[in-house]
């Protein structure tokens, strides 16, 4: 049992400190079932530090206080350069001219719930939430879930009673999965993922907490007795990394203020691609002896600061509720917002997403909500400050009929989404239908673009992707900002895309559920479009990637004469493409075989990997499971990578995969 214990700690470490793991989750799985066997064998010889015993403990009505024997303070914040030209000219000042530059910890500061863990003796006696500072909150059965806090230190030589500090948080990918997970319960969603990691550290049932993805980074230590620390900020965090504690890896010491503007800078440009929501970066003297001289203002250290990076959550007034209806009918509602900046731009719409949205997030018109924006993501309405409404707000009230051509809107069954029944006699459908057929991946038509798809359809002239052959350059010219040269390229454009292929042209018809990897499908096991639309049910059926939801969508587009005669008059104004020679593939060698392709691929490029892999029967997958054959990785490849390594899933270089093109007559 010790040795087990030993091991799966160790597993552990590598897994959730290190992000290095030695071994698949299977041989994990298989030390952890022995180990609960013996102990279920033995239950006298448990301990409470077996890895077993994350999770265990009753639920508690309530917490219990704590009081931290070490404050925990707070950090003083910064908002410019120039600030921290301050801090630092401050800092020199209050050293007496002792020092002409200083060194400089630099840590990204996370967004999450800071926490203190007490070890004595090296076992994990308490953990707390920072509270007030003075007194905090009893999470000791919370914080032992968590797999990157270690449930006893590693190594030796810890002082005999050590309080570690640092940030517990939720990863953003956990975050969002956590939300979406609540949002198709019709539960509510955490606003961000500080207030997932907070809210789920707080829960009386540690059982709750063992289900949320949380995480811990050690930036500190409070109180140390017993045992002696190094004499540097950033050693100690070294030295914690080796007990088994996760300290944050892009962490940096730097020497002097210019350097920390350079830290921040670099580190504000990566912000949108890290894991976790950080909200600025931390600097701390790195001296201890210095910190001791420079010592504390009421309740933040004057050896450290916070630059703040720009918020990424404001407050702003919804100042109407609009529907948008798209290329399928589902109609959205839009809040229109009083222009503000969050996230580095100007935000002025937010999705609502669905009337159960609407209905959860409990809006009206007028009221004041939180909107965030993370990265990349679109802006979101996070939560309404209820305490804010004006007598005058008006509830959000749905559509009966279209909004833009009045047709019926159903809402069908376990949808949260309304739909426009009128199909494409609704000019949004319609707009929405042919700008998918421009697009790039479809029928890659560049001289017709969004806008002059919207004035097209607007002046009656376009009502389908098929009328757009049949346009003649006197309707054109007397459009709004259309010159000669616009008109030639919009023709020459046309022209050009008549000659495509089978699965652009099914891609590009826009029929529901059906994308880019399911017509390429379509088209290499049929082969022609006629044997496509004669089809039954149970030969749709036999196409990978087609289940009875896109079978059906195919079978109504099939049966639907509208459908039908705009596909007829494409193929009149001249639009062809080669068929493609069906072979079966259950005896292409591939068959059967999923693959991933991740990274820089040098030679071939990521796409015509793709499409060679295809071309052999195998499906390529756009993430790895325990299910993928086999991962082809290049230079850069990064999670993919390694979670096939976690797995224990092959994974071969471009060389190897070239080769093996080669053996099997793929490539010259
Ligand atoms: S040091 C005496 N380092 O920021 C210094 N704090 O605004 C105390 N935080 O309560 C904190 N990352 O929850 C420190 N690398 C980091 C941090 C960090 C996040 C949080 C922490 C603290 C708050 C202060």
């Amino acid at each position: 049992m010790q040795s087990l214990r030993v091991q799966l700690e160790s597993y552990n470490y590598q897994y959730y400190v290190l992000d290095d793991p030695s071994i698949p989750d299977s041989e994990y799985d298989r030390c952890l079932r022995r180990l609960q066997e013996l102990e279920s064998q033995y239950p006298e010889l448990v301990r409470s530090d077996s890895p077993t015993q994350r999770v265990g403990a009753k639920p508690l009505d309530q917490f219990q206080q704590v009081s931290h024997e070490v404050p925990m303070l707070s950090l003083d914040n910064a908002f410019s350069a120039d600030e921290m030209v301050d801090f630092n000219r401050r800092l020199l000042e209050r050293l007496g001219g002792t020092q002409s530059t200083l060194e400089f910890a630099c840590e990204p500061k996370l967004d999450g719930a800071a926490v203190s863990l007490l070890y004595h003796n090296g076992v994990l006696v308490r953990g707390a939430t920072r509270g007030d500072g003075k007194t905090g909150e009893d999470i000791t059965q919370n914080v032992r879930t968590i797999p990157s806090i270690p449930l006893r230190l590693r190594g030796e030589g810890y002082p005999a009673e050590l309080e570690i500090r640092g940030e517990i948080y939720m990863p953003k990918a956990g975050f969002e999965k956590l939300n979406e997970i609540a949002r198709s319960r019709g539960e509510k969603t955490f606003v961000n993922p500080r207030n997932a990691a907070a809210g789920s550290l707080r829960q009386l049932d540690a059982k709750i907490t063992a289900t949320r993805p949380l995480e811990m980074c050690c930036y500190s230590v409070g109180l140390v007795r017993g045992g002696e620390l190094p004499e540097q900020h950033a050693d100690i965090l070294s030295l914690l990394q080796t007990w088994g504690l996760r300290i944050n890896a892009d962490s940096q010491v730097v020497t002097g203020i210019d350097a920390c503007d350079a830290y921040y800078e670099a580190l504000a440009v990566r912000r949108d691609d890290l894991a976790y929501d950080i909200d600025g970066i931390v600097f701390k003297v790195n001296s201890l002896a210095l910190q001791d001289r420079l010592g504390f203002v009421s309740r933040a250290p004057r050896w450290a600061i916070a630059r703040k990076f720009p918020a990424q959550e404001e407050l702003t007034q919804v100042l109407d509720v609009e529907f948008q209806v798209g290329r399928t009918g589902a109609i959205t509602p839009v809040a229109r917002l009083a222009p503000v900046f969050v996230g580095g731009v100007t935000v002025s719409n937010a999705t609502l997403h669905n009337m159960d949205e609407v209905a959860r997030l409990g809006l009206y018109i007028g009221d004041t909500v939180v909107v965030r924006r993370a990265g990349d993501v679109i802006p979101q309405v996070a939560s309404v400050v209820t305490a804010r409404r004006p007598e005058d707000a008006s509830p959000v009230v749905f559509p009966q009929s279209c909004p833009v051509c009045g047709s019926v809107v159903e809402r069908e069954e376990d949808e949260a989404t309304l739909r426009c029944m009128g199909g494409l006699i609704c000019a949004a459908q319609q707009k929405a239908a042919i700008k998918h057929f421009v697009s790039r991946r479809a029928m890659d038509i560049d001289g017709v673009g969004a806008k002059l798809v919207d004035q097209l359809v607007d002046e009656g002239l376009v009502k389908n992707s098929a009328s757009l052959y049949s346009l003649e350059p006197e309707q054109l010219l007397s459009l709004e900002r259309m010159g000669q040269k616009s008109l030639d390229n919009l023709f020459a454009s046309l022209e050009v895309s008549k000659q495509t292929t089978l699965p652009r042209f099914i891609f590009a018809l826009g029929i529901r559920e059906v994308g880019e990897a399911t017509a390429l499908s379509l088209a290499n096991h049929f082969g022609s479009w006629e044997k496509l639309v004669s089809a039954t049910e149970s030969q749709l059926l036999e196409v990978d990637d087609v289940g009875p939801v896109v079978a059906d969508h195919l079978l109504q587009f099939f049966a639907s004469q509208t459908s039908l005669a705009v596909v007829h008059t494409l193929r009149q104004a001249g639009i062809i493409w080669a068929d493609i020679d069906v072979v079966d593939s259950g005896e292409l060698p591939l068959a059967a075989q999923t693959w991933v392709v991740t990274g820089k691929l040098e030679t071939l490029g990521r796409s015509e990997a793709k499409s060679y892999l295809q071309k052999l029967g195998a499906k390529v997958a756009g993430s790895v499971s325990a299910r993928t054959s086999c991962v082809v990785a290049g230079p850069g490849a990064g999670s993919k990578l390694a979670k096939a390594t976690e797995l224990g899933v092959e994974v071969i270089d471009e060389a190897a995969f070239i080769e093996l093109l080669q053996q099997l007559g793929a490539k010259e």
